[in-house]
């Protein structure tokens, strides 16, 4: 398996790049990283923000880690964006994508994603207006496409949500998303898919499988979340944690699909009030664990 750390886990914990890559690198022995923008929120005024965001690039390079993209966290997913109520929010959405993408680039690093976003309670009960501000979030991203390509970006990624109230949320609608997108944007959009929102059992049913994922969407999905739940809610546990994604379930799919370039990348996400002490230790017994499972 090819396996990369989300860098959730560290969040309000280890910070700067000096001290985030020794953690990375020697505490945890990890080499690859997707960057969250829980470090460095792209609504920073341009200049200190691409400063901090610089710091941490170049710390991780000279420490041997690649950053292989950078991604909304916890702050960004508050947000309805591209699927917003009313045009100022849904604009503002696609400007919080842009800025991420501008420090992205400023960060050299080739791809940038975030779930694409959330209806309010009312539009998700309507089946015209989903659709109308899907249309528009399909040209949004036409747009946001074109921006990244003018930075230096290669591929943008979405993540589909366990959410009906939200799209992509099915591996039927991720596949819409891709199919609509294809051709169209000036580089691709690609899926990031997380372990566990699709095998979430109270809405997915008995699709609730990646096998299910890789039939409908398979050529589309460039990396992977992995994290243990028990499928009733999105935990983001580690996988010191029981569960239905077991080290043994990721690494026998790994094999059974030949994926070789997909990297797994571990999503946890800790109690804010956890100990700093517990969450390195629990970090390095979850990576030992998926790291003897092959
Ligand atoms: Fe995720
Ligand atoms: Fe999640």
């Amino acid at each position: 398996m090819k396996l990369g750390l989300n860098l959730s886990f560290a969040i309000k914990r280890w910070l700067g790049g000096g001290q985030l890559a020794n953690v990375v690198k020697h505490e945890l022995g990890m080499d690859r990283v997707q960057f969250t923008w829980d470090l460095v929120d792209p609504w920073w005024p341009a200049a200190a923000r691409d400063a901090v965001a610089r710091e941490y690039a170049d710390a991780f390079r000279a420490a041997g880690i690649t950053i292989e993209s950078t991604f909304g966290g916890l702050a960004s997913y508050t947000y309805n964006h591209f699927l917003a109520p009313t045009e100022t929010l849904r604009d503002l959405g696609k400007e919080h994508f842009m800025r991420a993408i501008d420090m992205t680039a400023e960060m050299g690093v080739p791809a940038a994603g975030m779930p694409l976003g959330s209806y309010s309670a009312q539009d998700a009960l309507d089946p015209g207006r989903r659709e109308d501000i899907y249309q528009r979030a399909l040209q949004s991203l036409v747009d946001v496409s074109r921006h990244a390509k003018s930075r230096g970006l290669s591929t943008l990624l979405i993540e589909p949500v366990p959410l009906t109230t939200e799209f992509p949320s099915s591996a039927r609608d991720a596949l819409r998303l891709m199919t609509d997108l294809d051709g169209a944007t000036d580089i691709p959009v690609r899926l990031l898919v997380d372990w566990g929102h699709a095998l979430f059992k109270p809405i997915f049913g008995e699709d609730a499988n990646m096998e299910h994922w890789i039939k409908q969407c398979g050529n589309y999905i460039s990396a992977y979340h992995i994290q243990q739940t028990d499928g009733l809610l999105d935990r983001h546990w580690s996988f010191t944690q029981p569960g239905i994604v077991t080290p043994q379930r990721l690494s026998a799919f790994w094999r059974d699909q030949r994926l070789t370039h997909q990297t797994y990348l571990l999503e946890i996400i800790y109690p804010f009030e956890q100990t700093d002490e517990f969450v390195l230790r629990d970090m390095q017994e979850g990576i030992k664990l998926l790291q003897s499972a092959g």
